[in-house]
């Protein structure tokens, strides 16, 4: 039986994770209407990642005998006018996710729960790859999106991100 404010922490991470997918839907969304597909396709990609988070701590949740609780999932609220703005605010909110594990993290610490702990490794080290793709997305922006050309270049790259499902899903998720 898990610690009961880890408990309740994963599952407020659940909706997050959820929320995570949602937001990044609509960063698509926003691509999509302004006809840069690569875009769309990578924030996509993210998306799907995202979903799976929130799959893995359903899962965890449920195989430590928690009785997992959904909740509503808040609207996307970034607001995006310029190319840039969903890759800024999609870091912002990596980081802010980033914190949200960390707090989990200290709650399993405090907990002694190194099970909870070990599971959260992946987490950790994920946010770190999170956060540092979508620093470098900035940085590409900032060097290429400002001509034609270079965004042409940049869209076609960004299209090329395939969703490739971690191991560490359910069978049959
Ligand atoms: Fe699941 Fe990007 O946080």
């Amino acid at each position: 039986m898990l610690d009961k404010k880890v408990a309740d922490l994963l599952n407020e991470q659940v909706n997050k994770e959820f929320y995570s997918a949602y937001l990044y839907m609509d960063f698509a969304n926003y691509y999509a209407d302004e006809g840069l597909d690569g875009f769309r396709n990578w924030y996509e990609v993210q998306a799907k990642e995202e979903r799976d988070h929130a799959i893995m701590m359903r899962a965890y949740l449920i195989d430590n005998g928690v009785r997992v609780k959904f909740d509503k999932i808040a609207a996307p609220d970034a607001k995006l006018k310029e190319f840039m703005d969903p890759l800024k605010a999609g870091l912002e909110h990596e980081r802010y996710v980033t914190s949200l594990i960390a707090e989990i993290y200290n709650a399993a610490a405090e907990a002694k729960d190194y099970k909870t702990m070990q599971f959260l490794d992946w987490f950790v080290k994920e946010q770190g790859e999170e956060e540092k793709n979508a620093e470098e997305l900035i940085k590409k922006m900032k060097l290429f999106g400002s001509d034609a050309k270079g965004l042409y270049m940049l869209n076609q790259e960004l299209a090329a991100r395939t969703y490739v499902p971690s191991t560490n899903l359910p069978a049959n998720a």
